[in-house]
């Protein structure tokens, strides 16, 4: 059999760049193109201990352009496509969401496009929980109606709906999945985990919107990766699959965890004005994909004290982060100085 070449796209961010680790670490005989624009929440240095395998490529370029996505289809032929490229972060969609409508949407156009001209075995749709919108009690099935409610939530709406309907329409062989809030290592900064982590570290305020009383369920992002493996290769083209963590907390449940962890204050939590139009609670019913077999390996709590050590022991990745465009968007949203 020859080797399956797998693209990835905006395998330079956090969950792309865990993705292609834990595909390296599993299959010996595969090939990894990935295609990444580098914006700011892509880094390079995510992938420093695999650039110099022979089975990978790194191609810097936009999933918008066509013309790049059309010469590494002509060029690489993948077997797979797998897409994670996107402007990730809800807070930034409110300030500014053109580059969520142009990547989020538009760009998995371009990819949907190359995929029927040029042909692809599958093509994974990373989706989210955010495209159902907030829930007060229960839990969102594949099947229950869409109602995102941010800019961010709704552009990834619109590659999710895009993506179903190029199966629909032309047969493309589409899969889409929804994941709930994941955390782990290389996660960019800004979002609530690694924030906290690394401002309590430098004993910095941990700024939680509203009452903090908001409630995401918190994923392992391996056990996520090894979700969207396990779909590509098990599951049913034309359907959709949510990915829980089945850890629900309410934001400030794991404010005190992370101090706990780290022997840190209280006194470092500083309530800040909520972030507009916040939905209060995510929720998952998973039933489909445990009942095709996937079975969840990490236990929330061994994973969250994984995942502050590799922030303590890895402050050579972070620290950079924290600096320049970063320190205005952290000024300009929070109305105060890092
Ligand atoms: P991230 O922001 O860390 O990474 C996004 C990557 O996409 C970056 O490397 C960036 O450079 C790249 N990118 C952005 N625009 C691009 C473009 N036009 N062309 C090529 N590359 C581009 O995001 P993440 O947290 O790793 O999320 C990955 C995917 O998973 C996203 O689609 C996101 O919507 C989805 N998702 C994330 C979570 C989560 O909790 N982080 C949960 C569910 C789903
Ligand atoms: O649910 C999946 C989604 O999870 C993904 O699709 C998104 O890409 C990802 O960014 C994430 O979105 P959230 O908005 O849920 O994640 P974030 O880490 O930004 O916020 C988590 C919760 O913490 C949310 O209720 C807002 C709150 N929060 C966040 C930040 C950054 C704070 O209270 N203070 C903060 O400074």
């Amino acid at each position: 059999m020859s080797k399956k070449i797998y693209l990835i796209t905006g395998g330079a961010g956090f969950i792309g760049s865990n993705y292609i680790r834990y595909l390296f670490k599993r299959y010996k005989d595969i090939m990894i193109v990935n295609l990444d624009k580098l914006t700011y929440a892509g880094n390079t240095a995510n992938l420093k201990d695999i650039e110099s395998s022979e089975n990978y490529i790194f191609i810097k370029g936009d999933i918008c352009d066509n013309g790049v996505v059309n010469k590494v289809f002509r060029e690489y032929h993948p077997d797979y496509l797998i897409n994670f490229a996107a402007e990730s972060h809800v807070d930034r969609s409110i300030g500014n969401p053109d580059d969520f409508i142009r990547t989020d949407i538009f760009g998995v156009y371009i990819l949907l496009e190359a995929s029927k001209e040029l042909g692809i075995e599958r093509f994974i749709q990373i989706s989210t929980d955010e495209v159902y919108g907030s829930i007060e009690k229960g839990s969102f099935t594949e099947e229950s109606s869409l109602k995102p409610s941010n800019p961010y939530s709704a552009s990834k709406t619109g590659g999710d709906r895009l993506a179903y309907s190029y199966f629909a329409t032309y047969g493309l062989p589409v899969i889409i999945t929804r994941a709930s809030n994941n955390f782990g290592p290389y996660q960019y900064p800004e979002k609530l985990i690694p924030l906290f982590v690394t401002n309590a570290l430098e004993d910095k305020q941990l700024p939680i919107y509203g009452d903090g009383r908001n409630v995401r369920d918190w994923l392992f992002v391996e056990d996520h990766c090894i979700a969207i493996e396990f779909i590509l290769q098990k599951g049913k083209v034309g359907e959709v699959y949510n990915i829980a963590g089945a850890s629900e907390k309410e934001n400030i449940q794991i404010t005190n965890h992370i101090l706990e962890l780290l022997g840190k204050s209280n006194s470092l939590i500083h309530y800040v004005a909520d972030r507009i139009g916040h939905d209060r609670r995510y929720s998952l019913d998973a039933s489909k994909l445990y009942n095709l077999g996937w079975k969840q390996e990490y236990e929330f709590g061994d994973a969250l004290k994984e995942t502050i050590q590799w922030y303590k022991e890895n402050s050579d990745w972070w620290k950079p982060l924290k600096s320049g465009e970063y320190l205005e968007f952290y000024k300009k949203h929070y109305g105060m100085e890092l």
